[in-house]
């Protein structure tokens, strides 16, 4: 995105992060056994740390330093996928591990924290460089952001700085997530906080903005004149698993689209920014964002759809409904699936729908943007049945199997016009032949050297929350008409396909 991160896999950095000292709250957590650990590991595997670079970690669950690196040492192992685990490597990494069993609701915690970092600074010659990570409960945020100023720690003394990484959700509506940013702010400038969302840390993700503004054959035909509608599919093949406690509060709207989608649909309709600074691209989202139509309560009724998965079969294998799933409240009205067609006002969009949907225990899993252009304005080939003559669709894969894809209509070979969609595909695996970083290698590397453009700044979620307000406020007041059932394993209730049906489109069969 900027010139400071190249691409990296095998690439040099053009510049290294300084030394640094990241500070985990929720060490022993979900998040940070596979993720984080795994990704710093990945990075200190291809020398993109810098020396000296430590990893403090908190939680309660009492365990050694010793105890810690080997329970991580586990879970970097596990997910090593197709990288075979380099114990030379871990071993230089997991030295620069410490372990502080703590609870951070406790104030006395931070003045350990504050007296261990004063040991160890010196002795790994992190230069007083701190980087704090909420990997916790989000209701927690606020409560350590506020310990964290109460003992200083957000204080950049010296030569070192201190920045926050927040993982999502931030907040769970618009007025939680304005409060929460009032604790953020009372401690920390808006430039040291690090608002995370890991979709933005995709490869294919970013090469969204690359496709559109280094390539001069698209951006012209970008817009309502060639483009019928946008749709984006963020489908998962599982169900909530054993995040019941989470999921049941939050939902589908939450989860996904507040976040990971509306990114898509920003970067995918945003304009071209005036350069690849982190300011000048993250206006640029916040000024898509802020040109999507809010929705009227007739407009939730109309252009929404709720729903949730009940038993069924997916890859053969049977599949609980949501209200049998452990934890789950009974009755519970939450939306495992959401599907809505926004509308964005300005000149580029007016009028182009964009169908965004997702949902958990559907066929596949699978992730796309797909672009469907107007049909030609005047068609020779009478003989072809309508079939025959798709639309071009432009799809780019998010996951799996990351690529690009364009549909047009190719004659059959023979004696006969008759034709075919066919496609013409770009592989990320086939074409680079590399392992894609992990998004969060990408991010925790970005934010040590300072670098912004891929997290939110606080106006993208103020204006994506504004978006999903009305919907939140018309579903939670409705508290007795059925909530939409789909049977898992299949691609959503029927009152989906009706949304698009109403404006004579459907779905795209993926
Ligand atoms: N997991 C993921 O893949 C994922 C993906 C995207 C975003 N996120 C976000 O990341 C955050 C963490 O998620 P997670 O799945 O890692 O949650 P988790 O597995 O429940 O981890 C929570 C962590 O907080 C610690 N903790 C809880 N109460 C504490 C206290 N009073 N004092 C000290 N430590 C305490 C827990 O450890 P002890 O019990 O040992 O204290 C644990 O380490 C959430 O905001 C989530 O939305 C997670």
């Amino acid at each position: 995105m900027d010139e400071t991160n190249p691409l990296r896999s095998g690439r040099r950095l053009s510049r290294s992060p300084e030394p640094s000292a990241l500070i985990i709250f929720g060490g022993s957590g979900d998040l940070t056994r596979r993720k984080l650990i795994p990704a710093l590991y990945r990075l200190s595997q291809q020398r993109f740390l810098p020396a000296g670079f430590t990893v403090v970690a908190l939680s309660r669950s009492p365990m050694s330093n010793e105890q810690y690196r080997a329970m991580l040492r586990t879970w970097v192992d596990k997910t090593a996928e197709d990288s075979p685990f380099d114990l030379a490597t871990w071993e230089s990494f997991a030295q620069g591990i410490f372990y502080i069993p703590a609870d951070y609701r406790d104030p006395s915690s931070y003045q350990k924290l504050v007296n261990f970092m004063s040991e160890i600074e010196p002795a790994r010659r992190t230069g007083g460089n701190r980087l704090f990570y909420l990997a916790t409960a989000p209701s927690d945020y606020a409560a350590i952001i506020r310990n964290l100023g109460s003992a200083n720690l957000n204080v950049e003394n010296g030569s070192g700085w201190v920045q926050i990484i927040i993982e999502k959700p931030f907040g769970q509506d618009l007025k939680s997530a304005r409060e929460l940013n009032k604790e953020v702010s009372s401690v920390f400038r808006e430039q040291q906080v690090y608002r995370i969302d890991h979709y933005l840390g995709k490869e294919t993700v970013q090469n969204i903005l690359v496709f559109r503004f280094a390539n001069e054959i698209f951006e012209p035909i970008w817009n309502r004149n060639f483009i019928d509608n946008i749709q984006i599919t963020a489908a998962e093949n599982l169900g909530i698993g054993s995040r019941a406690a989470y999921y049941d509060d939050s939902g589908a709207l939450r989860d996904m689209v507040q976040s990971h989608i509306l990114q898509l649909l920003a970067l995918v309709t945003m304009e071209p920014p005036p350069n690849f600074s982190a300011e000048a691209v993250r206006s640029e989202k916040a000024k898509i964002l802020n040109s999507i139509r809010p929705f009227s309560p007739e407009g939730v009724r109309r252009f929404s759809v709720r729903g949730q998965y009940n038993r069924g079969f997916i890859g053969g294998k049977e599949a609980l409904g949501y209200l049998e799933e452990p934890g789950v409240a009974p009755g519970s009205r939450t939306e495992t699936y959401a599907a809505i067609r926004f509308l964005i006002d300005n000149w580029r969009w007016a009028d182009v729908p964009v169908y965004i949907r997702t949902g958990k225990n559907m066929p596949k899993r699978e992730t796309e943007i797909a672009i469907t252009f107007q049909r030609t304005p005047h068609f020779l080939f009478r003989q072809a049945s309508a079939e025959q003559v798709e639309s071009n669709v432009l799809v780019f894969r998010i996951q799996p199997d990351e690529g690009i894809t364009l549909k047009f209509i190719a004659k059959l070979p023979g004696q006969s016009m008759e034709m075919q969609p066919v496609n013409m595909d770009f592989r990320y695996g086939s074409t680079f032949g590399l392992h894609l970083a992990e998004a969060y290698e990408r991010l925790l590397l970005d934010c040590m050297l300072g670098d912004p453009t891929l997290f939110d700044r606080i106006d993208s979620v103020e204006a994506s929350w504004e978006l999903m307000e009305p919907i939140l406020r018309a579903w939670n007041a409705d508290q007795s008409s059925p909530i939409p059932q789909y049977a898992s394993g299949s691609w959503g209730p029927r009152e989906a396909d009706e949304l698009l049906a109403r404006e004579n489109r459907s779905w795209r069969s993926l």
